[in-house]
Parts: C-alpha cells; structure tokens; sequence
C-alpha cells in the first residue's frame, strides 16, 4: 500500500478516511492491520538514547505503535490536535474534568449528563474543592447567567443521556469562551462522524468509544480529544492519572473504527425505522428521538449534527410496573443491558427523575431507552409486537 499524501489525505471523504487512517505499512512488516503491541519494557540502543528518550516509544504507560495509530485517527476525524486513550468511557469524562478544573474552580454540568459523571463532581470534585452546578440542557445561550468569575469547566452531553435533550453547544461555547472557560462534550451519541465537536466550538470532546467505535460490545474505552489550547494539559493530566487504554481494546477498536460509519449509518436507518413505527402504537405515548421533527430540539439536531444514531427512548402510556417488566422480560431478541452501540438491540426500563436537580424530569409514564441493532428489524418489531401483547394483558 503507498503512503497517503498530505494532499490526498485532506482530499478523502469520511468513509475512505476510517479505512485508511492509522495504518502504517512499515510498522505492521507489511501486514494489512496493526497488531496488538503488549509492552512494558521498551528498549534503547545506548546510554545517550536511553537519557535523552529521544526514541519513538519509550516506555509502556506512554503509548505503543497501536495506541498511537488509533489516537492519530481519532484526531482526524475529530478535527482535533490530538487525542488520549484511556480504559473506559467514565475514565474519559474524569480525564477531561480533572484537566480542565483545579481547587477553588467552578464547574457547570447539564442535568441530563451521563449519571457517573454526576457522581463523580458529587463526591470526588467536591472533595477536591471543585463546586458543580447542574443546569438545564436545553439553557443555551442563558448559560449566561450561571457563569461565575471561577467557572473554568461547562460539561455539555447531547443529546442527553436517556432523556435526549438537544443542547445549543456552539451558543453555549460562544458564551463559555467569552468568560476564558473551557468547553467539554460528551458526545458519545453522536460520534464525531455525526458531530464535529471542535467545529462546534468544543474545547475537549469525550468519547465513550465502548459504544459505536467498538461496535461489538466486547471492549471497554476511552478517548478525550482536543484542541491545541488544551492537548498538553489534558496530555499530562493522563499520564499523571496514569491510566493507559489496555493494548487489545486499542486493537479491538482500530478494527471497529474501519466499519464505524456503516453500522451508525444503519443504526441511523433502523433506529428511525423502529422509532417511528413505535410512534403508531397504541401503547406508546411518546418517542424520543431528535431525529423526529416532533423533538423539542430537532431544529438544533438538523442544524448541527449530520445523523442520528440507533439509541432513542419511548414513554409508554401509563400501566402498572407488572405490565411494564412483562414487556421487557420476555424479549427474546432485545437484551436487557446498559452498554449500549454493539451489533445487538436493547432496551433498559430508566427513571431519570431521582438524579434530576436542575430541571423536572416528569415523562408521565414508565420509560424505557432502545438501542436498536443490526437485526432484521422486522423480526426486532415482531418481538416488541409480542411484548406489547403482554403488556396489554398484564394487570
Ligand atoms: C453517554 C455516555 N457517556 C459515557 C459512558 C461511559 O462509558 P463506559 O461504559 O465506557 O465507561 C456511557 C456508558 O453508558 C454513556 O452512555
């Protein structure tokens, strides 16, 4: 394979890039996919190398041929300076967190984020005497008035976890960047095949890559991306954190990176299949989806992101909690489970009322969040179909 140039790299559209990002001929003795390179103990010629480290791997914890390969890719289809790699999609968000706030700081998180990061602002940041304040998602531009003279850190996620709300990140980032303070996203939902986050106006862009970038619900992953104001900070923070992504999992993912945008494409078409079809049951109170023009927040959905993914909730019409898990618990091909973007559907019953500060989380019936699969989506609707037959004769 020759080397890709600079011109014809810049050229390629998103799908050729994901085949041919992070693949290096000479790194992999010719082999069409990087391996998986374990290692703790890197080696060096001679004691001058060995002092000035002025070799390209020097030490386990500080990044292999396949770690790097997937960071670079990452990188650019990020539009970022470049990307860390850390064992899950938690570690992502805290890496980003811990980078950007110091005691005494501020720190501004959407009510709908992801419920461990919450966690962790409630118990670890104040610990560490960072102060957080819950806002809601759909805030925009009115961020405005929750800033403080030390807010250093707005943690935007959207859609939102299980509740979906569209955030308006770039009048968000336009006010943040106003104030010197730092924008992170989770955009995990989206991908940045679907959302550019540094377009947007995002500092440091958090991606769960457990989910669409695995695609195969066998790994657990992190990556932090950002721009060059930041890249060192966050750099160091990593490594101080000391929490390397494990060599299989870069692997594991490299591979998934190379089918990322089919499966988001076809999770996008069968997500909107299933959802709309969901939309004329009689049992189905409400779909949220962004995709739908319904949304409270498709306007921004259709402005900023180019696609949506297979991962939507409903609100069902009100019935009794039996009802309810009967029509969860005899699903056949829908498994019951919270790691959610792998070739399978789920569904899991949620309540995001409990965790709710900022805003009031009150659907009117029970809840439930989809992420639809690669199955037959036919053979998906037939299963639902009976799950609603259950529900109908569940008192
Ligand atoms: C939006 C979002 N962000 C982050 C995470 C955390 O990812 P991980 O499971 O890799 O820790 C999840 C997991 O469900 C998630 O849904």
């Amino acid at each position: 394979m020759t080397k890709l140039s600079d011109e014809t790299r810049a050229s390629l559209r998103s799908r050729t890039r994901l085949v041919h990002l992070g693949r290096d001929g000479e790194q992999s003795q010719a082999f069409a996919n990087l391996p998986p390179f374990r290692g703790s103990t890197v080696l060096y010629p001679d004691v001058a190398t060995l002092a000035s480290r002025a070799q390209r791997y020097t030490y386990g914890t500080h990044g292999t041929p396949t770690t790097e390969a997937l960071c670079a890719a990452w990188t650019d289809i990020s539009g970022a300076a470049g990307t860390v790699l850390v064992p899950s999609g938690l570690a992502a968000i805290v890496v980003a967190l811990m980078t950007a706030l110091s005691a005494g700081d501020h720190l501004l998180m959407t009510d709908s984020a992801y419920g461990p990061a919450r966690a962790f602002a409630n118990a670890t940041l104040k610990r560490m005497g960072v102060e957080t304040t819950y806002y809601d998602p759909c805030v925009g531009a009115g961020i405005e008035a929750l800033m403080r003279p030390n807010t250093k850190a707005v943690l935007t996620e959207s859609p939102g976890s299980q509740t979906f709300e569209i955030q308006d990140v770039p009048a968000i980032a336009e006010v943040a960047h106003a104030h010197g303070t730092c924008v992170l996203m989770d955009n995990t939902w989206a991908t940045p095949l679907f959302f550019p986050p540094h377009a947007h106006g995002v500092d440091m862009a958090i991606e769960a890559g457990t989910k669409y970038l695995s695609g195969h619900s066998d790994l657990l992953l992190g990556l932090v991306s950002a721009d060059e104001a930041w890249l060192k900070r966050l750099e160091q923070t990593a490594y101080h954190l000391a929490i390397p992504a494990g060599p299989e999992d870069a692997f594991l993912a490299l591979r998934g990176l190379r089918t990322m945008e089919l499966r988001l494409r076809e999770a996008e078409r069968q997500g909107l299949a299933l959802a709309r079809w969901l939309e004329r049951r009689p049992e189905v109170m409400r779909v949220i989806h962004p995709a739908l023009p319904d949304h409270p927040g498709h306007a921004i959905w259709k402005r900023d992101f180019a696609g949506s993914s297979g991962l939507f909730s409903v609100v069902l019409d009100p019935v009794s909690e039996a009802a309810a898990a009967a029509f969860l618990d005899g699903l056949e091909l829908f498994g019951l489970g919270y790691s959610w973007g792998g070739y399978e559907s789920l569904a899991v019953p949620f309540d995001a009322a409990p965790i709710r500060t900022a805003t009031h989380w009150a659907p009117g019936g029970p809840t439930i969040r989809f992420s639809v699969g690669l199955e037959d989506i036919e053979d998906l609707k037939a299963d639902l179909d009976r799950g609603f037959e259950r529900l109908r004769t569940t008192p």
